[in-house]
């Protein structure tokens, strides 16, 4: 990571550590790049009297587009937007061109990704070009660097499910699953409903998420193989973890900021959180390509499910599924658009607005963002003296517009653009180095 080393005094701010349980009004001082308990001599001064300070965010799941697609995002571009975000870590995708499925592609892709604005750490394909015919070489990418494998923007094949869960478990490695039936997908393209009929698109039923989930906790249960489910959005995958658990089943999972929060009626033209009053959708608005998402946007009461379950802690993590593209694949008819959105500069603002609408606790959202997902892959967190620096310091009352001029991110493809959101990140600090300040 690059960014000067940090040497620093944050005075009076609440500070969150979910690895001691603080949740306290304090100061916080860094001398070279190390949390200690007093200033060194000539830190900087920084008034934290407003400001929430947490352990740095870390995002289990991103879309670089580096190798093949970096019109629509580059590393240096997709970290800078992490860092806005108060990211420290994001896991890349292996859904680059070519795919990131071999030792060679992964150290390749390791190295590409050293010396950013965020620390990243790569994901590698389950199967060779992620086409779900052939099993990559799990362990040689293990032993390259890989954090974990995903055939991601596709279940593992099943064909190839017990044999990958297996070599997953032999390796030691970690699955993050992308849970989707194509036949029973079979051409949908929003969640199917009452939505989806009256706006005659065709529909995509939660069924296509929970049996591929049901069949991956089963798969996890008899081989023991470390099994994530990521981008849930169903609650009925949510019962279906609950369940797998009570059994031992040893599964984490995630839910993107947008599943949380916009509901399937934003293809209808609607621009209410879910939780919000109801209100008549803007029908200039329908059809908007930029609401297009795999899996689709769920029913507001799955939404609301969904971040019931990380308000309890059920769901481990929010991870962002940064999904950029560029205008002309988004600007297409709907069912034509390219599925997914950005999410790194918006993640906290997205948390932070059910936070204000009292559905979330501001420590369940730091955790979900930051000391959770990061023990998931292996990393710690901490803001205890000792730790290294590895921060963000954001104002939650602050408010910003999201601005397709002023995103970080080399694609701006998100319906959130001209939205007011709350939560200004003024600092992240990575690796005890400074990677963003406001
Ligand atoms: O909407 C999505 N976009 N879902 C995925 O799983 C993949 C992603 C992408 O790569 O664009």
């Amino acid at each position: 990571m690059t960014g000067p080393t940090a040497n620093l005094l944050i005075t009076g701010a609440r500070l969150i550590d979910p690895a001691t349980g603080t949740d306290a009004i304090g100061d916080l001082a860094i001398s070279d790049g190390l949390v200690v308990a007093d200033a060194p001599a000539g830190a900087e001064r920084i008034d934290g009297r407003g400001l929430v300070v947490t352990p740095g965010f870390c995002d289990l799941h991103a879309h670089l587009r580096q190798p093949g697609r970096d019109g629509a995002e580059t590393i240096e571009s997709g970290c800078r937007a992490a860092a806005r975000g108060g990211f420290t870590t994001i896991c890349a995708m292996p859904n680059t061109d070519p795919a990131i499925d071999s030792a060679e592609a992964v150290s390749r892709a390791v190295a590409a990704g050293a010396g950013g604005a965020c620390r990243v750490r790569i994901i590698g394909a389950a199967s060779v070009r992620r086409a779900g015919r052939e099993m990559a070489d799990l362990a040689a990418m293990a032993a390259a660097g890989a954090v974990a494998v995903s055939d991601d923007g596709c279940a593992v094949s099943g064909a190839m499910a017990r044999e990958t869960f297996e070599r997953v478990a032999a390796a030691g490695l970690l699955l993050i699953e992308h849970a989707e039936d194509p036949s029973l997908v079979a051409g949908g393209v929003m969640r199917a409903g009452p939505t989806a009929v009256r706006l005659g698109l065709p529909g995509w039923p939660p069924a296509a998420e929970l049996t591929t989930v049901e069949r991956d906790l089963a798969l996890a249960g008899t081989t023991r193989a470390r099994l994530h489910l990521t981008h849930l959005s169903c609650a009925a995958s949510i019962e279906a973890v609950r369940g797998a658990r009570a059994r031992g089943v040893a599964v984490t999972c995630d839910v993107t900021p947008h599943h949380l929060s916009m509901a399937d009626d934003w293809v209808a033209g609607s621009r209410r959180f879910a939780w919000d009053e109801e209100r008549a959708p803007d029908p200039a608005l329908a059809f908007d390509g930029r609401c297009r998402v795999n899996p689709p946007l769920a029913s507001r009461a799955d939404a609301l499910a969904l971040l019931a379950a990380v308000a309890d802690g059920t769901i481990d993590s929010i991870a962002t599924d940064h999904a950029p593209h560029p205008v002309e694949r988004k600007l297409a008819p709907f069912a034509s658009a390219a599925p997914g959105l950005i999410g790194l500069e918006t993640a906290l603002s997205l948390g932070l607005a059910a936070v204000e609408a009292g559905r979330l606790a501001l420590p369940a959202l730091v955790a979900a963002m930051s000391t959770r997902p990061a023990a998931i892959i292996g990393e710690a967190r901490s803001l205890a003296v000792g730790a290294t620096a590895d921060i963000v310091a954001f104002d939650p009352a602050a408010r910003w517009r999201v601005d397709a001029t002023t995103l970080e991110s080399a694609s701006s493809n998100t319906p959130l653009l001209g939205m007011e959101l709350p939560g200004v990140v003024r600092l992240t600090v990575g690796d005890g180095r400074i990677t963003y300040r406001s």
